[in-house]
């Protein structure tokens, strides 16, 4: 017996079965792709042969392939009946729906279910960059504590809505994805005008703190559903942005970004939301 299983030593895979194992626990491990085991292996890891054998190996096993239905696959051909009695932590990226459906499917096979979602990458996993959500089976969540907080020294276990550490993934991709186009944007109105992008970038992080700042705000009044008296109005914010719309028009370079927006904050103010705070914009929405 070990102390936990993983099933998927992808990059990811890999940097968590490797983390535990330095850790000084006892560990199965099993890849479709055997080769890949083969550093774990002349660490000390022991390999199964196939998936039922790693199930069997454990108490608590965690997967982390490429996505759900793949990790449906690998365990319902041949090792969903093991799974009963054990945890399964499951770590591949997937939406609160994946989550919801996969905790049904482990719970028909006895399995008591952990979903999970990581907030780091491969080589940040036992640093203290490292965040990972959980959600789901509170016994399941103490019985794998040890190992995911070897993983991640920021563990947060969000209670047992299973869908929720997925939820919060896409809502914290969400904001990144809104920052990282913005300042492609941004680059391309520097390039447009002859400015060199290298100002905007030495720019940026000061503003980034009083970013930090408005969005904290705006997520406490959206938290607090107060959007009364704001210091810059969501009318103000979108009379502003046609700046945006008319430098992408003039300079011919692409309007999706200021149009999308434009349009955004138009509807908003339609609705009659134009003297709330910009957080208003959320009943649009
Ligand atoms: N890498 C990151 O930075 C990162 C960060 C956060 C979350 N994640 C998540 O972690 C999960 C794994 O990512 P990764 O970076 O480790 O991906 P990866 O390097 O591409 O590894 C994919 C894993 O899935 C396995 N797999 C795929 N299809 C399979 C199939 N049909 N049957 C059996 N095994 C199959 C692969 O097996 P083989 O080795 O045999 O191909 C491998 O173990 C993903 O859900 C990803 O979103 C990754």
């Amino acid at each position: 017996m070990s102390d936990a299983s993983f099933i998927g030593l992808g990059s990811m895979g890999l940097a968590l079965a490797s983390a535990v194992l330095q850790r000084g626990h006892s560990i199965t491990v099993w890849n479709r792709t055997s080769q890949k085991a083969e550093s774990l292996v002349q660490a000390g890891a022991l390999l199964a042969q196939n998936v039922k054998s790693a199930v069997c190996a454990s108490p608590v096993v965690f997967i982390c392939v490429d996505n759900y239905e793949t990790a449906r696959s690998i365990l319902g051909s041949q090792a969903a009946r093991e799974l009963s009695g054990r945890v399964l932590v499951q770590l591949s990226t997937g939406s609160p729906q994946d989550a919801r459906e996969m905790e049904v499917w482990a719970h028909d096979r006895g399995a008591n279910y952990l979903d999970g979602a990581i907030l780091a990458y491969p080589e940040q996993i036992a640093t203290p960059q490292s965040t990972i959500l959980v959600s789901g089976s509170e016994s399941a969540f103490h019985q794998a504590e040890r190992y995911l907080k070897v993983l991640a020294p920021k563990l947060i276990y969000l209670g047992d809505q299973v869908g929720a550490a997925s939820a919060l993934d896409c809502a914290t991709l969400s904001y990144l994805y809104g920052a990282l186009l913005g300042t492609v944007h941004g680059s391309l109105i520097c390039e447009s005008e002859g400015i060199s992008v290298n100002d905007y970038r030495f720019l940026l992080p000061e503003y980034s703190s009083i970013v930090s700042g408005e969005v904290a705000k705006l997520s406490q009044c959206i938290y607090e559903n107060r959007f009364e008296n704001p210091t810059a109005s969501l009318k103000t914010y979108f009379v502003a942005w046609e700046r945006i719309v008319q430098q992408a028009q003039a300079a011919q370079i692409s309007q999706a970004f200021p149009a999308f927006i434009s349009s955004l904050l138009d509807q908003a103010v339609s609705d009659g939301y134009g003297s709330e705070e910009f957080a208003a914009l959320i009943k649009t929405l």
